[in-house]
C-alpha cells in the first residue's frame, strides 16, 4: 500500500533551485503582478527585438484574446540551436536510443545546427516558406526533431501526426490545415517490428485525396524498400545532398504560429490546436527548467512520442531551448523485455526520467523484474504525465525505479495548455501519491460547480483556469469560434479544461479525470465521437455508442455498443471485422476492448443516448445506475446488463 505522504528527499533540498518560501514568493508575484513577472522571465528566451508589451489577454464568453509579448520578435529554432553554439557547441543535444538495443547516436549542438540548417534549405527548395503548413509523420528518430526545427527556422507551421495514425486520419489532418509537404520515413520500428509509415502516407495522398500536398519527403531509416511516386516523393538524403549548412533563421512575431497539433474533443473532428512562438517558448522552457530542477550536466529523458504535445514541449522545444541533453527513444518499454527502461537509464546515466502511468503500470505488472540488472543510481527526479497515476503505480515507480530517493513530478497539463500547469516541484512540498499538487507560476486554477459557481476550500468540481498563461493555445486552426465555444463558453470568465479535480485540506489538487466524452486510453486522448463515426461508416452498423471503462493497465479501456442494421447477424466474425475496421480507419490506439451487440440503446424520450448508463454497465457497476426514469424504453437496460461483456 502506498503511504499518504512522502517527504521530499533531504539531499535534494540542499541543492534545488526552489524551496517552499521561494515558490510562494514567485507564485504570488506571478499572479498578483503577471506583467512584471513575465516581463522578467520572458528574457530567458533570446529575442531579436525585445518586447515592450507583455500580456494582452481576455477570457470572455464570446470573445477571447490571448497575446503575449506581442511586439517582440524571435525564432524558436534559433533559441533551440544557434544560441547554444557559443558555449555548448560540443555538448550533446540529442542522445538517440534505437529500438534495437545496440543502436545509439549522440548529436552535438553543432551537428544539430548543421542538420537543421541543411534540411531547412532543402525544404526551401520544395517551395516551403513562412506561414506554409508542413505535416510530419515520423518515427522517433533525430530527423523528426530536425524536421520540426527546420520548419520553425523558416517560419513554416508544422503539424506532427502521431505515427500510430492510419491513412484516413493522416488525410483528415493534412487537409484540414492544407499542408504543402509531408515528411515521413520509409519505415519506423517499434518492438522489433516495422511500421509502414511511407505506405500509410501513400494511401493517404492516393487519388489526389490531399490536393494541397506537392511533395513527400522520405527519410530512409531502414533497408526496407517502398513504392516510389516520382511525382511527389523525394528522398531526404537527396534533398539535402547539395544543401548549404547556412540558413538564416526567419524573424518571427511573438504571435506567429509555431505549430498546429491535432487533438480529440468530445464532439466532431479532431481540433487543430494552434500554438504561437513567443509565449510558448517562454513557458515550455521555464516549466522544463523548474519542474525538473534542471542542471547543466543532466541527461534528461522524456519517454514520450514527438507525435504528442509532451514530445513537442518536453523532448524538443523546452529542453533544447534550455541547452539540455535530451534523450529520444525509438522503441517501447517492454522490448526486448521489461528491463529496457532501467537499462537505458544506466546506459546513458539518465538523471531525469519523465514517462506515463500506462508504461509504469505495464512494467509493474511484472513485479520487480523491470529493475533487474540495473542500479538506476543516476536518477534524481522522476516525472509522470498524461493521466492520473494511481497510488500503487506511484509507489512502485518511486521505490522500484527511483530507489525510494527521487521525487515524482505528477504533471497535469494538456495539448491546449502548451506546458505543465499543476505539478509538484522539487523541494517545495512533500509529495502525495496521485496528487498533481500545486499550480505552476502564473497559473490560477479553480473549481466550479456545474452552474459555474466557484467552490472554495475542500471541494470537488470542474477544473477551470482563471487567467491566461504564456503557453496557452491561441486558437484552433481555421476555427476560432470553435475555440471560444469549446473552452470559454461553458464557464464565463474561465478556460475550461474538461477535467474534474478535488482540492484537499492543504489546498493541493488531485485530478479525477475527464468530465466530458473524451477518453484517455494508455495516455492517448481519443474522442468517443471519432470512434463512433468510424463505426457507423461500416455498412453493418446502424448505431454505435462508445464509452470508457476502468482498465488496469491502460487506465481506460474502450467499450462499444453496436446496433446492427436489419438483416445483419451480430456474429463474432462481425465483431472481429469491426475491431479491424476501427484500427484501419482511425488507429490501432483506438482498438475496442469490447463490442457488445445490442438491439437498442438507452435513450431519453427526446432521443438522446444516456451515456451515463452505458458507462455504468461497461464498468460492471450496473447496481448503481442512478435515475432511469427519463428512459423511453427501460427494458433496453435489462437486456444490456444481461449481455454485458466486462464481467
Ligand atoms: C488530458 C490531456 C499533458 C500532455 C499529455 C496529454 C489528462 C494529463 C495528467 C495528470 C491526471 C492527466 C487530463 C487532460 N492528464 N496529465 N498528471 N493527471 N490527468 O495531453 O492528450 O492533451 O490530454 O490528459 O485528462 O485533460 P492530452
Amino acid at each position: 500500500m502506498a503511504q499518504a505522504h512522502y517527504p521530499m528527499p533531504a539531499a535534494l533540498k540542499d541543492e534545488a533551485r526552489l524551496d517552499a518560501a521561494r515558490y510562494q514568493e514567485m507564485y504570488n508575484q506571478s499572479v498578483q503582478d503577471p506583467e512584471s513577472f513575465w516581463a522578467e522571465h520572458g528574457k530567458r528566451i533570446t529575442w531579436f527585438t525585445p518586447y515592450t508589451e507583455v500580456k494582452n489577454t481576455h477570457f470572455g464568453k464570446n470573445d477571447v484574446q490571448i497575446e503575449w509579448f506581442r511586439d517582440g520578435t524571435l525564432n524558436a529554432c534559433y533559441n533551440c540551436v544557434d544560441r547554444h553554439l557559443a558555449e555548448r557547441a560540443d555538448k550533446t543535444a540529442i542522445i538517440w536510443e534505437g529500438d534495437d538495443v545496440d543502436e545509439q547516436k549522440h548529436i552535438s549542438y553543432r551537428e544539430l545546427h548543421e542538420q537543421v540548417a541543411k534540411f531547412a534549405n532543402g525544404l526551401k527548395k520544395l517551395g516551403v516558406k513562412k506561414g506554409d503548413r508542413v505535416a510530419i509523420y515520423m518515427p522517433m528518430v533525430p530527423e523528426a526533431a530536425y524536421a520540426m526545427l527546420a520548419c520553425a527556422r523558416l517560419g513554416a507551421i508544422h503539424s506532427v501526426i502521431f505515427a500510430g495514425f492510419s491513412p484516413n486520419a493522416i488525410a483528415d489532418r493534412v487537409n484540414d490545415c492544407g499542408a504543402k509537404v509531408v515528411i515521413t520515413a520509409n519505415e519506423g520500428r517499434r518492438g522489433g517490428k516495422g511500421v509502414a509509415l511511407k505506405t500509410n502516407v501513400d494511401k493517404a495522398v492516393a487519388d489526389n485525396a490531399c490536393p494541397s500536398v506537392s511533395s513527400v519527403v522520405v527519410f530512409q531509416h531502414t533497408e526496407t524498400e517502398v513504392p516510389w511516386n516520382s511525382e511527389l516523393d523525394v528522398w531526404w538524403h537527396e534533398l539535402i545532398g547539395n544543401c548549404d549548412s547556412d540558413c538564416p533563421a526567419e524573424v518571427m512575431q511573438a504571435e506567429d504560429p509555431l505549430f498546429i497539433l491535432y487533438t480529440s474533443g468530445s464532439t466532431g473532428t479532431p481540433k487543430g490546436v494552434q500554438h504561437t512562438t513567443g509565449g510558448y517558448m517562454v513557458y515550455a522552457s521555464m516549466t522544463h527548467e523548474y519542474v525538473f530542477d534542471l542542471r547543466e550536466d543532466d541527461v534528461y529523458w522524456c519517454a514520450a512520442d514527438v507525435g504528442w504535445i509532451t514530445g513537442h514541449s518536453y523532448i524538443v522545444y523546452g529542453p533544447l531551448a534550455n541547452g539540455a541533453t535530451t534523450l529520444m527513444f525509438e522503441g517501447v518499454p517492454t522490448y526486448p523485455d521489461e528491463t529496457r527502461i532501467a537499462k537505458i537509464v544506466d546506459k546513458h546515466q539518465v538523471n531525469i526520467l519523465y514517462t506515463a502511468p500506462t508504461a509504469i503500470r505495464a512494467l509493474m505488472a511484472k513485479g520487480d523484474a523491470a529493475a533487474r540488472g540495473s542500479s538506476r543510481e543516476s536518477l534524481r527526479i522522476l516525472g509522470s504525465v498524461g493521466e492520473p497515476i494511481n497510488p500503487e503505480a506511484w509507489d512502485w515507480y518511486y521505490n522500484c525505479i527511483g530507489n525510494g530517493k527521487c521525487p515524482i513530478m505528477d504533471t497535469f497539463w494538456q495539448t491546449e495548455t502548451g506546458g505543465i500547469m499543476i505539478t509538484p516541484l522539487p523541494a517545495v512540498k512533500d509529495m502525495k501519491p496521485g496528487a498533481a499538487m500545486m499550480p505552476f507560476f502564473g497559473v490560477q486554477p479553480a473549481l466550479v460547480d456545474n452552474e459555474g459557481n466557484k467552490l472554495e476550500g475542500v471541494a470537488e468540481g470542474n477544473l477551470v483556469i482563471a487567467d491566461s498563461w504564456p503557453g496557452q493555445a491561441r486558437t484552433l486552426w481555421g476555427d476560432h469560434e470553435r475555440f471560444v465555444q469549446t473552452y470559454f463558453s461553458t464557464y464565463e470568465g474561465y478556460y475550461f479544461t474538461g477535467d474534474g479535480a478535488k482540492v484537499d485540506e492543504d489546498g493541493d489538487y488531485m485530478i479525477t479525470g475527464r468530465v466530458d466524452d473524451v477518453l484517455n486510453v494508455s495516455g492517448h486522448r481519443l474522442g468517443t465521437a471519432e470512434i463512433e463515426s468510424a463505426l457507423v461508416a461500416h455498412e453493418a452498423v446502424a448505431e454505435a455508442a462508445v464509452v470508457g471503462f476502468p482498465h488496469d493497465i491502460k487506465g481506460q479501456g474502450i467499450y462499444v455498443y453496436v446496433t446492427v442494421v436489419e438483416g445483419t447477424e451480430p456474429t463474432d466474425e462481425l465483431r472481429k471485422e469491426l475491431i479491424q475496421w476501427v484500427r484501419t480507419d482511425l488507429s490501432p490506439i483506438a482498438t475496442p476492448d469490447h463490442i457488445q451487440f445490442s438491439p437498442g440503446l438507452p435513450k431519453t424520450r427526446s432521443g438522446k443516448i444516456m451515456r451515463r448508463i452505458l458507462r455504468k454497465i461497461a464498468a460492471n457497476e450496473h447496481d448503481s445506475l442512478g435515475d432511469t426514469s427519463t428512459l423511453a424504453d427501460p427494458s433496453v437496460v435489462e437486456s444490456l446488463i444481461e449481455n454485458r461483456l466486462n464481467k
